[in-house]
């Protein structure tokens, strides 16, 4: 849960000093990890590594100890977001061997650092920090008295270490040279003329390059300012030059492009997203292929964490409405029990946007185990949930950088509605022509959530300004609406820390009605389903009697604008539409909050962007 970013240059070939390459890379990674940051230097002339790390804010840091004026051409540099070991200066990456000539900065988690820290201490190696990271380079210092090269010794380091790693060192043993591993944890490599970088992520490295390569699990090397090695451990040498990839992302996607947060602009850049999902789904055989592995299944599950959940949970109620077929949606962190259920006929779909959600993967082996068939639905090519899976199906959102998903979620609906509708054609809950209209109708995603907000911001605004004075809301709805609330208020809890409870609204009589009073807010996701509507009235009902502010979400048509204190005005559009018409609403609203409290909506506290720890 952490940022790493590494650049091997040789003397002015780079636009920027390395270490002010270094120190903007993690700015760009902060979103994976706030709690402190630090950067190793291989300075010339030098027989020891400069570190410099501390507990903090990056650029606060930067302030204080200069991350962006070390002197060098190899240089490694962590964000961290604590796991073993609480923040503090310490314990903040990198971590250097008792020489101070190798360090290292990792993300993930040594399992067995406890019992290898251990053999290191009887061997007399003095360990600083609370670390699980700490025993890497220490592993390399023993390892390296009996090897034949610093890389065999790092080698030697990574086979006996296990759990999950991305990690990057340097050492001025070999001054020029980043080493690299990767066991479940992102890790890529950018190539460029005259340097050569390694980071978490592509944003980090996209102001300097294009051209990458995903490191694959299980696999070693190093980078020098020209070459590239990598090494399946065990296995030899990889032909990487087959792998690399041209991405055509702007650099402009993953920054902030002149809005105050990338949240904000993640929100309105929804249209784009959707347009390009629509496009991509509707020429990508994967879904064929997944309709196909469906159509096979004894029994479907489909798992993911938090708002992916939320995704998921959407199409499981889809599926049983268009396609008459039982879906089962699970907690990706609770798979162990579905899991023990499932067999070889049956499927399970993974929802992950990052495509490394530790729990997520998880649930995805222990199925694989069962020998299930697994499809993905991820934002991420290459990630580690679509490599393992049989078929993946990709939403393009592009990069999201705010910690609280927004276009990762309307575009995962638009993909699993996608595939409910093609699925519920084959099994004939659909005919062809109700399928080709269902499919003309998701083409005018991109153009709703536009409408929706565009008509909906400014109202979502100024409806902040009382939202703000709130502690505790309800998020409901009914049927297919229950998820796209439950959106709703996990965006206004994790971002402006006010408690929302989300749950089908007829849940009410049966206990949280208690806690309503006057002035209790009350936000109903109102789907364009008569059916749905005349049930809602009732539940509108039972809460306007107790005193609670009613926020309705609803279509311009809705038979419920009386019964309404404030109006978040959606488009009138099929019901189908409502995660992608409704969620935006609240998205703005949750964001508008989280600013007028003060709050940064980026980095909401506790949290991290991609959860790759259990
Ligand atoms: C909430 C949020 C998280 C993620 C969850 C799963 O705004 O972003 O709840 O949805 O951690 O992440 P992915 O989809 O990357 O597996």
């Amino acid at each position: 849960m952490c940022g790493i970013i590494g650049v091997v240059a040789l003397p002015g070939r780079t636009p920027y000093r390395p270490s002010l390459m270094v120190y903007r890379g993690l700015l760009r990674l902060e979103y994976r990890g706030y709690d402190s940051a630090g950067v190793a230097a291989v300075a010339p002339g030098r027989d020891k590594l400069i570190v410099l790390k501390g507990k903090g804010k990056i650029e606060e840091l930067e302030k204080k100890l200069g991350f962006s004026q070390i002197d060098g051409f190899t240089l490694i540099g962590h964000t961290r977001w604590a796991t073993h070991g609480v923040p503090n200066d310490i314990n903040a990456h990198p971590h250097t061997d008792c020489t101070g000539r190798i360090a290292v900065v990792h993300n993930g988690i040594i399992q067995n650092y406890r019992e290898l820290k251990e053999s290191l201490v009887k061997k007399g190696h003095v360990f600083r920090s609370d670390t699980d990271t700490e025993v890497i380079p220490h592993l390399v210092e023993e390892f390296y008295k009996t090897s034949s090269s610093l890389y065999e010794a790092f080698r030697r380091a990574i086979s006996v270490i296990e759990g999950s790693y991305a990690i990057a060192m340097v050492s001025t043993i070999e001054p020029g040279k980043i080493f690299f591993a990767k066991k479940d944890s992102p890790l890529v490599i950018g190539l460029a003329d005259g340097f050569n970088l390694l980071a978490s992520d592509i944003p980090a490295i996209l102001e300097y390059t294009r051209r990458v390569i995903i490191v694959h699990d299980g696999e070693i090397g190093y980078i020098t300012p020209d070459t590239v090695y990598i090494e399946k451990l065990g296995a030899g040498p990889v032909a990487w030059e087959k792998r690399v990839r041209i991405v055509d992302w702007s650099l402009e996607d993953a920054t902030k492009g002149g809005y105050p947060h990338f949240m904000i602009k993640e929100i309105l850049e929804q249209p784009r997203a959707l347009q390009d999902t629509f496009f991509g789904l509707s020429r990508d055989p994967a879904v064929e292929e997944a309709v196909k592995l469906l159509l096979e299944a004894r029994r479907i599950y489909i798992t993911a964490a938090g708002t992916s959940f939320h995704a998921s949970l959407y199409y499981s109620l889809l599926t049983s409405t268009l396609a008459g077929i039982p879906v089962i949606p699970f907690i990706a962190s609770e798979y162990k029990i579905y899991a023990n259920t499932a067999g070889h006929r049956d499927v399970l779909i993974v929802v992950s946007q990052s495509g490394e959600t530790i729990d997520s993967l998880m649930a995805l082996r222990a199925f694989r185990e069962r020998d299930a068939k697994i499809i993905a639905v991820s934002n991420v090519i290459d990630s580690a949930i679509p490599r393992e899976s049989d078929v993946a199906i990709y939403t393009r959102a592009g990069p999201e950088i705010g910690v609280a998903a927004t276009k990762t979620f309307t575009t995962q609906t638009l993909a699993l509605s996608w595939l409910a509708i093609s699925h519920a054609e084959k099994t004939g809950g659909l005919t062809e022509s109700e399928a080709g209209e269902l499919r003309k109708i998701l083409e005018e995603a991109p153009r709703q959530a536009m409408v929706s907000i565009t008509n909906t911001e400014s109202y979502a605004k100024q409806l902040s300004e009382w939202m703000a004075t709130k502690t505790n809301t309800y998020y409901l709805s009914r049927g297919i609406g229950v998820p796209v609330a439950m959106e709703g208020a996990l965006k206004l809890k994790e971002i402006a820390y006010i408690h929302a409870e989300s749950y089908p609204a007829g849940e009410s009589k049966h206990g949280p009605i208690a806690l309503v009073e006057p002035e209790f807010p009350v936000v109903f996701t109102i789907p364009n389903d008569e059916e749905l509507e005349k049930l809602l009235l009732g539940n509108i009902k039972e809460m306007k009697a107790r005193g609670a502010v009613i926020i309705g979400v609803a279509h311009e048509k809705t038979i419920l604008s009386d019964q309404l204190d404030i109006w978040l005005k959606t488009p009138t559009t099929h019901w189908i539409l409502t995660p992608i018409t409704h969620t935006p609403p609240m998205q703005l609203l949750a964001y508008y909050t989280a600013v007028k409290k003060g709050y940064d909506p980026d980095k909401p506290r506790n949290l991290a962007k991609t959860v790759t720890v259990e």
